[in-house]
């Protein structure tokens, strides 16, 4: 019997959602759906009608998508619409808020990554969520260095874990699976 399919279709900055997308990915084949991962700044979705579900990813930066996954809701917004749906975001900011009790941020931000976002292209997904992402001082250019130098000291006790030097990683890779095995269920 042919696989179920699912595509996650995704844009990304500094990489974050890139490992993001493969551990969903590794998830989902491990609960024997067929998946293609694509990085839309590498390479072109040209049709969605064979996927049963549609996973679109993107980082954040100064509150804003990745042009690519804009791209792609523009582009295939109308069949979206009538197809399963789930949206993931990666988000820096999420576990700096939590450290410091920031909820009303948080429940702002929620609203403005994801769920605006689906109200935009009028779309319902089964599941959106935010996970974490990374801080990469080595990639962080001039301009924002100075603001995110601030940030810096609030990492470790934010819980947030040095990777490799110079790079803060927030995620929490079991929210990771577990939303993907929650998504197998779904469909
Ligand atoms: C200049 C800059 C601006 C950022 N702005 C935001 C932001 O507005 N909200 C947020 O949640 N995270 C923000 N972040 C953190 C990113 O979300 C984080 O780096 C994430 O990993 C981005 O996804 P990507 O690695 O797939 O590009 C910012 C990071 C940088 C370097």
């Amino acid at each position: 019997m042919e696989k179920t399919k699912i595509l996650i279709a995704y844009g990304t900055r500094y990489g974050a959602t890139t490992s993001t997308a493969e551990e969903i990915s590794k998830v989902l084949q491990g609960e024997g759906f067929e998946v293609r991962v694509v990085n839309l700044k590498e390479e072109k979705v040209k049709d969605i009608s064979k996927f049963e579900l549609v996973i679109i990813g993107s980082g954040m930066k100064m509150e804003m998508w990745t042009s690519k996954a804009k791209a792609f809701l523009n582009k295939f917004s109308g069949e979206l619409k009538k197809k399963k749906v789930a949206i993931f975001v990666s988000s820096g900011a999420r576990a700096l808020m939590e450290y410091k009790g920031e909820h009303d941020e948080i429940i702002r931000i929620t609203k403005k990554y994801l769920e605006d976002k689906a109200s935009k292209y009028d779309l319902n997904p089964i599941s959106m969520t935010m996970f974490g992402g990374i801080w990469d001082y080595n990639q962080i250019g001039k301009i924002y260095r100075k603001f995110l130098n601030a940030e810096r000291e609030n990492f470790i006790p934010a819980g947030i874990k040095e990777t490799e030097p110079g790079v803060y990683d927030s995620r929490n890779w079991d929210e990771i699976r577990k939303w993907a095995k929650e998504l197998a269920q779904m469909i």
